[in-house]
């Protein structure tokens, strides 16, 4: 329906968002934030916040445009950055038709000087508020449009939103998070590494100083991308501070040719005025309900058991039946094959692109074990790695010029392998049939779809850079095959978290986010995770009792639980655990799936806490139960460890809350615990206590998680 005055206004629950779509003027976000009622008006908010000119400066303030592109006159970083051969590079985009239907409008604007065109697409969603901007651009010229930068829409930022919460890391310490003040200038998040990366997230958090998990201010900002991205937030001399994101794009990776268009990935925003926990909680229902869509809905996670750490490239068909078995007697329900299995792969340095079993480990090919799996009640997982390929292999001895490069630049070494060039139809059609015949040959529920290096060189054939056709291409790919076999599930692997993002997330069903299975550094890094991902999709298994990353040696009551707050899966060698870790493990994987709906499908709550801390807790969604975790990461100095206030609770219900982790062992006065009434059946207590009063937590040793559960009376 085409609006009917210059303003666009679109209500979630919990927030608004104001428009300001003048036909043949400039398009500006005016608002959004907290939720207006139906007494303010979008013209009367624009009055309000009509700036004048000041001294020094032009005497009518130049708008913030949707793209802030140069021809208008802003001065602060443009938005958009096109060209045809250094010409036609200041374009004015302004308002041809508006469009808004219950929740959605689309804004369409042309330059017909520059040849440039652009639609805005804002749809927010009214049951979690969480926010989609698309924005395409055309080129309605006859001669080729260059497009160096295209941010997916400007943001004006609220004044109070002055702090900047980031997501930095690194290979087995990804979704670190760290606090700025922002201050007139830019805060730059580049990505290059042609993946999502481990260090640079494309997510922020924008907050004041005040907000804390359950009260304050914040925007959740989340670029759907797994290739080069770009966040920045500049705050301008006058005040006024702008928020871009898009894809970061290489030089001339992006030309346009006549009619063309470009879709920039989807910015996902969501605002709260109740702290962090609430606009996680926004963006996890945003993905159960949009992004996952009827793939997984309601089937329980699978408990995995994955190999890799267990037998890495050393494959043989009696050791894994054997781990089969140890899998399935502790209550393992999906078995997959990590990396290892197929021709020529027993170490790293081999093998990839060709994609199917080696007979000389697997004379049978993998029958025989997949065989075992089933009988055993599992379904069976395999681990592939697509878009790679080793100079060892017979693909690359057959095509070695298949590969990204950009000559005569040398590659960069990255794990012995190359990137394919997965944009070349015939590249893509030889991936997709030897997968496709691995799924037609074997049973398989499951892919674990592996990207294990950077894209240092990631020129095509035709010179031009890649990663913007490269992303799409894997994109295809993946959809391709999950048309042809919509059974199979995915999970998104890249060395650990360098691809966990909702645009790849949006293709599939779990993330495995660290390589790290170190239960203190898991807790951080699962947190972080959390911001942006549900716990449903957040891969999380119990590694060996010594951590092959950290080297840390860590009990099993910690590792357990660390894993239970995720979709729980085992990498441990089975075959090599004591039996009290086996049985300690086997109990933590029956209580996870007791609890496991609730896990999975309550809402997750973050609570505030010491650097030394971590809790969390999931309550359903009638608040009538709920899992909370504490876990106590270092020593701390002073007596006791504090007050636990547990929060998402009912106040007008009561509870039954008991300790239902560890069982023993995890404080150095257990009678103390024993006489707190917390173990066994535990005691009823009122929920506004719980959340406004707390539970003093009794002394425990460092690196002890407690899990507590709270039922109401
Ligand atoms: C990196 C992954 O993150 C690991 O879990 C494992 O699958 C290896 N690759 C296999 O090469």
């Amino acid at each position: 329906m085409p609006a009917t005055s210059d303003f666009v206004v679109l209500h979630g629950c919990s927030s608004s968002l104001l428009l300001h779509a003048p036909v043949g003027g400039w398009p500006s976000v005016l608002y959004f934030g907290e939720r207006l009622g139906g007494g303010v008006s979008a013209a009367e908010v624009f009055r309000l916040r009509r700036r004048q000119g000041a001294k020094g400066g032009p005497s009518e303030e130049v708008v913030a445009t949707l793209s802030c592109e140069p021809g208008t006159g802003y001065l602060g970083p443009s938005g958009l950055n096109v060209h045809r051969e250094g010409r036609s590079w200041a374009p004015t985009l302004r308002v041809i038709s508006v469009e808004q239907e219950e929740g959605c409008a689309e804004i369409r604007c042309r330059d017909d000087a520059h040849g440039v065109h652009a639609v805005y697409r804002f749809t927010l969603d009214a049951r979690n508020d969480v926010l989609a901007i698309d924005t395409e651009l055309g080129n309605d010229g006859d001669d080729r449009l260059a497009i160096d930068w295209a941010a997916v829409a400007c943001i004006p930022l609220a004044p109070e939103l002055d702090e900047l919460m980031h997501f930095s890391g690194r290979w087995s310490g990804e979704f670190q998070t760290d606090r700025h003040r922002l201050r007139q200038g830019g805060f730059l998040v580049e990505n290059r590494r042609g993946r999502t990366s481990h260090d640079r997230f494309p997510g922020l958090v924008l907050c004041t100083a005040r907000t804390d998990e359950r009260a304050g201010a914040c925007l959740g900002v989340h670029l759907a991308w797994s290739g080069n991205s770009r966040l920045r937030v500049d705050t301008l001399a006058d005040g006024r501070r702008i928020l871009q994101c898009g894809e970061l794009l290489l030089p001339g990776e992006l030309r346009l040719a006549a009619n063309e268009r470009y879709r920039t990935p989807r910015l996902y925003l969501r605002h709260s005025a109740s702290g962090l926990s609430e606009m996680s909680a926004g963006f996890h229902d945003y993905f159960h309900r949009k992004l996952k869509g009827a793939r997984t809905g309601g089937r329980p996670r699978p408990v995995h058991y994955n190999t890799w750490e267990a037998v890495y490239f050393d494959h043989s068909l009696p050791v894994l039946t054997e781990l089969v078995d140890a899998a399935a007697d502790i209550g393992v329900e999906r078995f997959v094959l990590d990396d290892g299995w197929f021709k020529g792969r027993r170490d790293e340095r081999s093998g990839l692109g060709d994609w199917v079993v080696d007979r000389g480990v697997f004379p049978e090919g993998l029958h025989p074990l997949i065989e075992r799996v089933h009988s055993r009640g599992m379904e069976f997982g395999l681990w592939v790695e697509p878009e790679m390929i080793s100079e060892d292999s017979d693909l690359f001895r057959a095509h070695p010029d298949w590969v990204l490069a950009a000559p005569p630049a040398a590659q960069t070494p990255f794990r012995h392998q190359l990137v394919l060039d997965m944009a070349r139809p015939e590249v893509a059609d030889n991936v997709f049939g030897q997968i496709d015949a691995l799924l037609d040959e074997y049973e398989i529920g499951y892919l674990k779809w592996d990207m294990n290096r950077d894209l240092n060189h990631p020129g095509a054939r035709a010179g031009t850079a890649s990663v913007h056709a490269q992303t799409h291409a894997v994109y295809s790919l993946i959809d391709r095959l999950r048309e042809k076999h919509p059974q199979i599930e995915i999970e998104s692997c890249a060395s650990g978290g360098a691809r966990t993002d909702l645009g790849i997330l949006a293709r599939t069903d779990r993330l495995w986010v660290s390589d790290n299975n170190d239960a203190i550094d898991r807790q951080r890094i699962q947190r972080g995770a959390s911001f942006f991902f549900p716990l449903s999709v957040i891969g999380a298994h119990v590694g060996a009792r010594r951590c092959h990353v950290t080297n840390r040696v860590l009990p099993m009551a910690l590792r357990a639980p660390t894993a239970m707050f995720g979709h729980l899966g085992v990498e441990a060698d089975l075959l090599g655990m004591d039996d009290a870790d086996r049985a300690e493990l086997g109990a933590a994987i029956a209580l996870y799936k007791e609890h496991r709906e609730l896990i999975h499908g309550g809402e997750l709550v973050r609570l505030d806490g010491l650097a030394w801390q971590n809790a969390i807790g999931v309550v359903s969604r009638d608040r009538r139960s709920a899992l909370f975790s504490y876990c106590q990461l270092e020593s701390h100095d002073e007596v006791l460890p504090g007050v636990l206030r547990f929060a998402g609770l009912d106040a007008t219900l009561r509870y039954r809350l008991r300790l239902i982790w560890p069982a023993s062992d995890c404080t150095p006065t257990p009678q103390a615990l024993e006489n707190s009434g917390l173990t066994g059946d535990g005691y009823e207590v009122s929920g506004e206590a719980l959340v406004k009063a707390g539970l003093q937590l009794p002394l425990l040793y460092p690196q002890t998680c407690l899990v507590f559960a709270l039922d109401s009376v």
